[in-house]
């Protein structure tokens, strides 16, 4: 799937330009993203970056990082997903970072999700949704995330057998075994319970424009 990912990446490049500050989000995909932008790191004023591992990227490609409160409003945001509906609904948060995704998406005029063509769905919930949770509220809310959902809760550790903890220092509930039929709603109910931080459905601030890499990459 990484061809495919490169070739949505690319196709994003069309929507770049001269002298805008882009929003980036994080992820494989993100980092085709970044290497092209890095063809030319002086075509655009700067990044503001969601996450430490695309400000890394970033940096090394010579792209300067910015912060969004300077920044204002973006007119372009780019970034994968683990899931896309037929309404460019998303599904977020693979990589820890729809915390910061989830604020340049809302502070973007336009947001571009560049994925391949496996993160295509009819029903968002196969990939286990992200929950980002303050630590001692983790317990809490995986109850009552299983009460409302039926969701089963997995607390997020790393190879090591160590919690994940976020760019925010958080801590990370993956949900698994949810069909989201209305993901607006599900959003609203998870964002309401005290201790959680954020949750990686992009439902109420949607992607605008969804590219699906391929040969040709389509254009959603
Ligand atoms: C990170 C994300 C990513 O966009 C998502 O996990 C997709 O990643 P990849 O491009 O590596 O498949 O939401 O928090």
């Amino acid at each position: 799937m990484s061809e495919a990912k490169r070739l949505a990446a690319e196709k994003a490049m069309d929507h770049v330009e001269d002298g805008m500050i882009v929003g980036v989000g994080t992820g494989s995909t993100v980092a085709y993203f970044i290497e092209a932008l890095g063809r030319d790191p002086g075509r655009i004023k700067g990044a503001v970056s969601s996450s430490e591992q695309s400000t890394e990227r970033l940096k090394a490609h010579g792209i300067e990082i910015l912060d969004l409160n300077s920044a204002g409003e973006l007119s372009l945001y780019v970034d994968g997903a683990d899931e896309c509906d037929p309404h460019k609904r998303l599904i977020k948060g693979g990589g820890a970072a729809l915390t910061r995704e989830k604020i340049i998406a809302e502070a973007s005029q336009r947001f571009i999700c560049i994925i391949d063509p496996s993160k295509q769905v009819d029903v968002l919930g196969k990939f286990p949704l992200p929950v980002e949770v303050i630590p001692m509220a983790r317990s809490l809310v995986a109850r009552e995330i299983l009460a409302m959902t039926g969701g089963q809760p997995v607390f997020r550790m790393n190879a090591q057998d160590k919690a994940v903890i976020t760019d925010n220092g958080n801590v990370i509930l993956d949900i698994h075994h949810l069909a989201i039929l209305d993901p607006v709603a599900v959003e609203a109910a998870i964002n309401q319970i005290p201790g959680v931080v954020s949750v990686g459905l992009f439902a109420r601030r949607p992607a605008d424009v969804v590219i699906v890499g391929g040969e040709p990459p389509r254009v959603l």
